[in-house]
This record gives C-alpha cells, sequence and structure tokens, in this order.
C-alpha cells in the first residue's frame, strides 16, 4: 500500500547569528553579517503507513519538531521533499490543513475564553465538518472521555491535563488521516498521562488515523508505538519496530524508596549505610541479577530490570525488612535509551 507520508531526503538549514557577547557585542550583532548555518535536519528519509503509530524521538536539540514543522506545511525543506496524503504540505498549506491535526505539547491552539464546547464548534465551521459526523465523532469522545466535566469550562480554567485532553480531541474532530502529537505529554502527572494515551490509542483504532508522536517519556512509547524513529543531530540514526529496541534497553524502571520519616534528617553517613544494607539484601535474594543501587536526593534508588524482577518483588522485599515512608516509580526516559543505543553501539537498521 502507497504510504501515506512520504519523507524523502529532507534537510532543513537555519540561518542563524553568529553572537557576540555583552551589550557593546549585542549592539555590534545589529549590523553584523556574520552568519552560521545550523543543520537542525539532516538527510532524513522515511516512509509512514495509514494507521502506524510512530514514535520520532530524539534528545532536546535534535530536529524533531523541526521535522514536524515541515511535515505540518509550517516550514519548507531546505533540500528534499514531502508528501503527506497527496499533498506537499508547505506548498498547500490550507489543503494540507484538512488533512492533519496537530497538538505541540503546552501550546494550546483552543480559544483561551471560550468553553471547549465552542472552539469545537468553531473548528468544525472551519474544517466544513457535516452535522452528522461532528454529531457521530462528538458522540465517540464521550464513550472515550468524561466529557460533561469539560466540555463547558473555559479552557483558561482547565488544569493542563484537561486542556491537552481537550487539544487532542480538537485535533482529531475533523477525521484527518494523520495527527502529529509533538510533547502531548510534557508535565502531566501519572494518571493524566495514562488517559491521554488510552484517548490516542482509542482514537487511532477506531479512526485508523496516523499518528505522529515525539515524547521524552518511554512510557508513552511503550504504551502507543510498534515503531520508533530516532534521530540525533538531525539525522535518522534508528527506524525499528519497538521489539528491537526493548532488546536494547530491557525494561527498566527505577523504584525510589524513602526509609526515613524525614528525609532531611538522615546523615550521609545514615544514607550510605542504607545503601550498602540495601544492596547486600537485594543481592542475597536476587544472587545472579544486577540491580544497581544509588543515593539521589536524599532517597534510595534501585534500578530494576523487569526482564529479571519483577519491581513489585522488589518492593516487598524492602519492605519486609525496612519501614518504607514514601516510595515511587519511575520510567525510565527515551534520552537513556538512546543513550544506551549509543554506549551499545549496536545500531540497528
Ligand atoms: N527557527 C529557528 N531558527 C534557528 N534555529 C532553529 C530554529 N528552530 C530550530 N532551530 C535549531 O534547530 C535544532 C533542532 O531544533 P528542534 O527541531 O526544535 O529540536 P527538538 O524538537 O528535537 O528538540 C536546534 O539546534 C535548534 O536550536
Ligand atoms: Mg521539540
Amino acid at each position: 500500500m502507497e504510504p501515506i507520508i512520504q519523507v524523502n531526503n529532507v534537510t532543513k538549514e537555519f540561518k542563524v547569528l553568529n553572537r557576540s557577547e555583552g551589550l557593546k557585542g549585542s549592539i555590534k550583532d545589529l549590523f553584523s553579517h556574520d552568519y552560521k548555518i545550523v543543520r537542525a535536519v539532516d538527510n532524513v528519509s522515511m516512509d509512514i503507513g495509514q494507521g502506524e503509530i510512530v514514535g520520532y524521538l530524539g534528545p532536546n536539540g535534535a530536529g524533531k519538531s523541526t521535522t514536524i514543522k515541515m511535515m505540518t506545511g509550517v516550514l519548507k525543506p531546505t533540500s528534499g521533499s514531502i508528501i503527506c496524503n497527496g499533498v506537499v504540505p508547505y506548498d498547500k498549506r490550507t489543503l494540507n490543513a484538512q488533512n492533519i491535526g496537530v497538538v505541540f505539547g503546552q501550546r494550546s491552539q483552543l480559544w483561551w475564553a471560550l468553553p471547549a464546547i465552542e472552539s469545537f464548534n468553531i473548528l468544525k465551521d472551519i474544517y466544513l465538518v457535516e452535522d452528522k459526523d461532528y454529531k457521530d465523532m462528538l458522540e465517540l469522545y464521550s464513550t472515550l472521555v468524561d466529557m460533561d466535566s469539560i466540555m463547558h469550562k473555559p479552557v483558561r480554567q482547565m488544569s493542563l491535563g484537561q486542556r491537552t485532553l481537550c487539544d487532542i480531541l480538537a485535533s482529531f474532530l475533523h477525521n484527518p488521516p494523520v495527527v502529529f502529537l509533538d510533547e502531548p505529554t510534557i508535565g502531566l502527572d501519572v494518571a493524566m498521562k495514562a488517559k491521554i494515551r488510552e484517548l490516542v490509542k482509542m482514537l487511532n483504532k477506531e479512526k485508523n488515523t496516523t499518528v505522529i508522536l515525539t515524547t521524552h517519556d518511554m512510557g508513552d512509547v511503550d504504551a502507543l508505538c510498534e515503531r520508533i524513529v530516532i534521530i540525533d543531530k538531525g539525522k535518522k540514526i534508528y527506524d525499528n519496530d519497538i521489539e528491537h529496541l526493548t532488546g536494547l534497553f530491557g525494561a527498566y524502571r527505577t523504584l525510589s524508596v524513602s526509609l526515613s520519616k524525614n528525609k532531611e534528617i538522615l546523615t550521609k553517613e545514615e544514607l550510605e549505610q542504607m545503601e550498602t544494607s540495601v544492596s547486600n539484601l537485594l543481592r542475597e535474594q536476587w544472587p545472579d541479577v544486577d540491580m544497581p543501587v544509588s543515593i539521589e536526593d536524599n532517597e534510595i534508588q534501585i534500578l530494576v530490570n523487569e526482564a529479571f524482577t519483577g519491581v513489585v518483588k522488589v518492593i516487598n522485599a524492602v519492605q519486609d525488612k525496612y519501614k518504607v515512608y514514601d516510595m515511587h516509580i519511575t520510567e525510565i526516559s527515551t534520552e537513556s535509551v538512546i543513550r544506551k543505543i549509543y554506549d551499545g553501539s549496536k545500531i540497528v537498521k
């Protein structure tokens, strides 16, 4: 089947001023012709099929947003070409708008002072959505999220999570074949992240929408993406299934435990004693498994690879022996996965 998005040898360069230091420098800069070229995206190619959810990952400044801006038609490539659903996005921006939905995390596209439903009504008119399709879509939405709690609230009164939820609903409203989500879960708590993931998953399934997702959270990727594309310094370094990636990074979770009531009162020595003691306990219980223990922010951190030990078992073992006052589990970030790819220098193409 013909891919819905084709990115062919796309490069994007920005001309930026070489900044001088200090006040004298900034005055000088006003008249300066001293430019340098930043290559934000460097000869990237990929084909994306209808209905795929692709995780587009990379460290900060790798060129993810720039790629998305070219795919959505906001920026024109310096060289190479893009076709999205038969349209060259940066040449036919209006036509392309019908083909895509976009969410840039933390930057809402909704009207601040209006209740969400009124923003939706405006979008319906802008995108020329038929009455029946609109009604059906709102009905589908109400089976997926608690619409009553958000629809009549002005966007400015919403929590970040509610706003993101509305932004995502808005981006799917005209049933575009492709939706771009740039860092949609940034700043959200665990429960809200789970809600957003579930929503995107259901919408993708229901409408067979192609989704391009950038994120720093490996949990998003785990929950949603079958395919991962990684770029670094503008270059594509990885394009493969999530299974291949999991083979590289394992299934790591960091378990942080606070073993005293007021974590401030523990001295450095006491913390170090605990670190050793926890480390010994884990070695006794799982002699064949390497579980690095460290001190971070006055807490004991245990790096658990769930391919070998369930995190719940580790929690139980720690709780059996110590009084635990607080604990939390964090997912490995996409950055650490990318670092691991470099460390292993096993780049699977
Ligand atoms: N409008 C711009 N002008 C100049 N440089 C830019 C512009 N947009 C992005 N860049 C540069 O391009 C590189 C990639 O940025 P970006 O695509 O935002 O990365 P990411 O989204 O992966 O964090 C960075 O070095 C950034 O500073
Ligand atoms: Mg970005």
